[in-house]
């Protein structure tokens, strides 16, 4: 590889072991009882995720563990299972009957508990609900909705039935939406009046009408759930309100038995190049990886009150926030606004209001936490905490200690958990009462994951050498196909070395065996832990009259981890303005939503190319970074351009 990019600082040496009070009640107590399950897990997988599929409820038991035909995996072949009977069904008549699944507070303040029969009673009236409208196994649903327990619920009465969810962030455009029910030809929407977001109200449903305008043939119904109690419009024959469709279905929907390789659902991620992939799960593989991971990464007890912080438009909250703690029985708390709402105490008031036990979230949180001061956590009793996480990017060692020492005490083992939307689980990091934690580093591999760092070629590099993150075999809560495109999967993630997933980021690993992930090696930016490709940013600003061309580069951001850049030239007697900066800028959030909003918006008169047209984008990095622009640059069309560009005035 030749452009690797740079190691977070370390300026924390220190290596933090388990306490011996947490690893003797941990599941895996000990870094050889680690060792010989990791063995076990990826010389005989076979043997190991049987053991831990069957932990799971099965209607028929599977035939053969895995059918390999690289890139195309097959998981518990033959198997029939129930992705919400497993979450739900499964522990009535147990004593988790009547303990809380989710534990939900509004940003306003409301509380509910949900236990798990009443979950199951919900998730089957609305499962009723969408049968009485047709719904049928293999349909696909999306989802739009904040963070209230509906939206768990519509997920879950999709699995119920063997419909396909696609859950679409709340931070998403219209036209985001559009995209996504014209590329999974979805037959009905899920989604709410409106959300609270730090104190104002978000139009859901306004942008669903604006999303079904024009362009959109599929979709034959929406449904709404009152959250706010806004004024919407509801279209006779197509909208319907939630809350009186559920009053016209009884509550008993056995659920559907489902081919393990069933869809559960599709989740639509950025990649370097087109429009975002619609990522494909199935059933009996991905409902096995989120529950063995749930289980060992966050050690999950009955007693636990767990919180993860993610948002259920993203992977993290499908597997860690829905599918895992449910499987695993256990309780699952949801907030649906933002941390610093009304104040910037609002998480830490949460964790001492509900004794929180294990808490996960996102680095680009945890710099946010550290900007507003230590004083609005010490007026919070954390005490209840045991076990911290992390995902989402490479966490500096200077947030880590502070996470490690100010949230947790100095007393929580930190997960720093690496994965990917495509990897549908937890792939690495250190378990927590087993192996001690470098901070910075994601950790060691979970069991059956063959992970490497391998230069061009597939050669494993030797330790502590910079070079591109692999897995070596497949696992059981891997994609299965970017929906619709075969082709793409294979060149995406098996077409680069053979034998080997590529993940697209670049890595290390050092002597112990610790990854140290060091970011995406492709075009795609990491923002605020959102996941976004530059190019739809770039052809979100082409789309603009005014623009002739664009090039999006990421630059360092202390917060965010990374900024979004935009480089642009203007169409001929378009003169840049800053009224029109902030056109584009609006342009890029009427098109991909606030997620992609630009931070910076630079014009030039033409942007640095290589003879054949390329743009070089590296110099547009160092330039964003504001880097001395260093290298040859013998190859650029006009060598004039570099110092225009460098310059952000009009
Ligand atoms: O670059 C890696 C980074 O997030 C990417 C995956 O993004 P997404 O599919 O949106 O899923 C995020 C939540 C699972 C990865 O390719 N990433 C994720 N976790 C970590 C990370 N980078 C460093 N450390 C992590 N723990």
């Amino acid at each position: 590889m030749s452009k690797k990019p740079p190691a977070p600082p370390q300026t924390e040496k220190r290596v933090f072991k388990p306490s011996r009070e947490f690893s003797k009640k941990a599941r895996i107590g000990s870094l050889q009882q680690y060792r010989e399950l990791w063995e076990e897990s990826v010389k005989r997988p076979d043997k190991f995720w049987a053991r831990e599929a069957s932990e799971l409820v099965w209607d028929t038991k599977w035939s053969k563990v895995l059918e390999w035909k690289e890139p195309f995996a097959k998981w518990f072949v033959g198997g029939k299972l129930n992705v919400s009977e497993n979450c739900l069904d499964r522990h009535l008549g147990t004593p988790r009957q009547n303990k809380a699944a989710i534990l939900w507070e509004g940003e306003p303040g409301e509380k509910r508990a949900l236990t798990y029969q009443q979950l199951h009673r919900e998730v089957c009236r609305f499962a009723n609900v969408l049968k009485s409208h047709k719904v049928k196994k293999g349909d696909r649903i999306i989802i739009y909705m904040p963070m209230v327990p509906e939206a768990a619920i519509a997920m879950l009465a999709c699995a119920r039935i063997g419909a396909i969810h696609s859950v679409v962030f709340g931070g998403f455009s219209a036209e985001a939406i559009r995209d996504r029910i014209n590329d999974s030809q979805a037959v009905l929407v899920i989604t709410c009046d409106g959300g609270y977001r730090r104190g104002s109200v978000v139009g859901l449903k306004r942008n669903v009408d604006d999303a079904l305008k024009e362009g959109v043939e599929t979709i034959r119904n929406v449904i709404v759930y009152k959250r706010t109690g806004q004024d919407v419009t509801m279209q006779a024959g197509r909208d319907l309100w939630w809350h009186e469709e559920v009053e016209k279905v009884d509550a008993h929907c056995p659920s559907t038995p489902l081919d393990s390789e069933h869809p559960l659902f599709i989740l639509y991620t950025s990649g370097s190049t087109g429009k975002p992939k619609g990522i494909l799960h199935t059933t009996g593989g991905y409902m096995t990886g989120a529950y063995t991971t749930c289980k060992y990464v966050f050690d999950l007890r009955d007693e636990d009150v767990y919180w993860c912080t993610a948002d259920i438009g993203w992977v993290t909250g499908h597997s860690y926030l829905v599918y895992g703690p449910l499987a695993c029985g256990a309780t699952s708390l949801m907030y649906e606004g933002a941390p610093n709402w009304p104040e910037n105490d609002r998480f830490w008031k949460i964790i001492e209001d509900y004794r929180v036990t294990i808490f996960y979230t996102a680095p680009t949180a945890i710099r946010a936490f550290i900007r507003w001061g230590d004083e609005c956590i010490k007026k919070h009793n954390l005490s209840s905490l045991r076990l911290l996480g992390t995902v989402g990017e490479p966490i500096s060692p200077d947030a880590w200690n502070w996470y490690h020492s100010v949230i947790g005490g100095g007393n929580c083992p930190i997960v720093d958990t690496w994965w990917q939307t495509e990897t549908g689980s937890i792939m690495i990091t250190t378990l927590p009462g087993a192996a001690s934690t470098k901070p910075g580093s994601a950790g060691l591999p979970f069991f059956g994951v063959d992970a490497a760092i391998v230069d061009d070629d597939g050669n494993e590099v030797p330790a502590n050498t910079g070079g591109k993150l692999v897995i070596r075999q497949p696992w059981p809560s891997m994609l299965r196909n970017i929906h619709g495109d075969k082709a793409r999967y294979k060149k995406t993630y098996w077409g680069d070395i053979k034998g080997m997933y590529l993940a697209g980021d670049g890595a290390r690993r050092d002597k112990d065996g610790y990854f140290w992930i060091e970011g995406r090696i492709d075009d795609v930016l990491n923002v605020a832990g959102h996941r976004i490709g530059t190019n739809e940013v770039e052809s979100a600003l082409g789309s603009h009259p005014a623009v002739a061309e664009a090039a999006v580069v990421g630059r360092p951001d202390e917060l965010k981890g990374q900024a979004v850049v935009c480089f642009v030239t203007l169409k001929m007697d378009i003169t840049a303005t800053p009224q029109l900066r902030e056109d584009l800028r609006k342009h890029v959030r009427h098109v991909i939503g606030p997620v992609a909003t630009p931070d910076d918006i630079r014009f030039a008169d033409a942007l640095p190319k290589t003879r054949s047209g390329k743009i070089i984008r590296r110099l547009l990095k160092q330039i964003a970074s504001g880097g001395v622009v260093s290298g040859d640059t013998s190859t650029l069309e006009d060598l004039s351009i570099l110092a225009k560009l460098g310059s952000s005035e009009d």
